[in-house]
């Protein structure tokens, strides 16, 4: 998720849950090929795993070497975005918009198989525009797939690309869980991952009834512990649990060590304002962590701040 998935937001994640994936914010080719490439791609391999980046373009060429250079980064999975629906993106001609053009898809899809041995996944919408019904997404899988495809995610809306903002993208088109559901029964041999408006753990578990995995985007952003029995409920794996204060602690020390590298608190603390959402002093915490950050003085709160979680 762009401005929310970085580097910092991932290593508080990852004491959180050690086995859910974790997505990059997209990264488009361009930025990678042109701009300042380490930078855009840097992760924190000792902790990150299994963590996968989120590359966002459409001509096969240069995403063949955008797969190239992640993978050799170590990244453990390429997902190509095909279901953001912003200006930017469409003039682009990437990210929802090669929804409508899958024959161009499926050279990109190629292109990058064929520049790495790591899974190459989608992330699509059910549709495009007013196309919200199954058969249309049926015929869409039907073009791009191929035998090295493994995975699909798809956010269980349509995207409209004129006249809704990404904001309005993301809740006003109807969630059509059925259509994945559906999708998984013509392609039993493909994981379908569903995505959108899925609130907590016990909503994970009814779709996993239909599907071979699920997605978090705001839910686990707004509210971190959300994720906390991942590993026990979802993986069977006990072995990681932190409390909240554990993680808290562990987390605003890494913001003090970040901060003495030159990462401004604005840029780390921003990730754990929903620490101790719907708890009693929710309101209070917000209000010390956001005069942390202005005040620039982490050292003088932490304790009060863990206190309150
Ligand atoms: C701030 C923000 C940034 C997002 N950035 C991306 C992105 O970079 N790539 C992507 O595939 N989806 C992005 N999304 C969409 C989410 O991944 C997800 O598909 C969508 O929010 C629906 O799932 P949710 O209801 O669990 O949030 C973003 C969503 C938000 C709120």
């Amino acid at each position: 998720m762009m401005q929310c998935t970085d580097i910092h937001d991932r290593f508080l994640f990852r004491l959180i849950t050690k086995k859910a994936v974790l997505y990059t914010e997209m990264i488009t080719t361009g930025a990678i090929l042109h701009g300042d490439c380490i930078k855009q791609l840097k992760f924190n391999s000792s902790v990150e795993h299994p963590v996968a980046i989120q590359l966002g373009g459409s001509n096969p060429e240069e995403l063949s070497r955008c797969t190239k250079i992640c993978s050799d980064m170590g990244y453990d999975e390429i997902n190509l975005n095909v279901g953001c629906p912003s200006n930017r993106v469409q003039k682009g001609l990437f990210g929802a918009c090669l929804m409508q053009d899958p024959q161009l898809l499926s050279e990109c899809i190629l292109a990058m198989q064929e520049s790495t041995m790591l899974p190459v996944t989608v992330k699509c919408r059910i549709g495009i525009n007013n196309e919200d019904k199954y058969e249309y997404l049926e015929n869409f899988v039907n073009k791009i797939i191929n035998d090295k495809m493994t995975t699909l995610i798809i956010h269980a809306r349509v995207a409209i690309l004129n006249g809704l903002s990404p904001r309005q993208n993301r809740q006003i088109p109807p969630l059509k869980y059925e259509n994945v559901y559906k999708l998984k029964n013509s392609f039993p041999d493909l994981e379908v991952v569903i995505n959108g408006g899925i609130r907590n753990l016990n909503e994970c578990l009814n779709h996993l009834k239909e599907v071979d995995g699920v997605m978090l985007g705001r839910a686990a952003y707004d509210n971190p512990m959300i994720t906390s029995n991942v590993d026990s409920i979802l993986f069977n794996a006990n072995d990681s649990f932190r409390s909240r204060k554990e993680i808290l602690k562990i987390y605003l020390e890494y913001c003090l060590q970040q901060n003495e590298n030159g990462h401004p608190f604005s840029k780390t603390l921003k990730h754990i304002f929903g620490m101790n959402k719907g708890m009693n002093n929710a309101k209070k915490y917000r209000r010390l962590l956001l005069d942390t950050i202005q005040t620039n003085n982490l050292k003088n709160n932490i304790d009060n701040l863990i206190s309150m979680v």
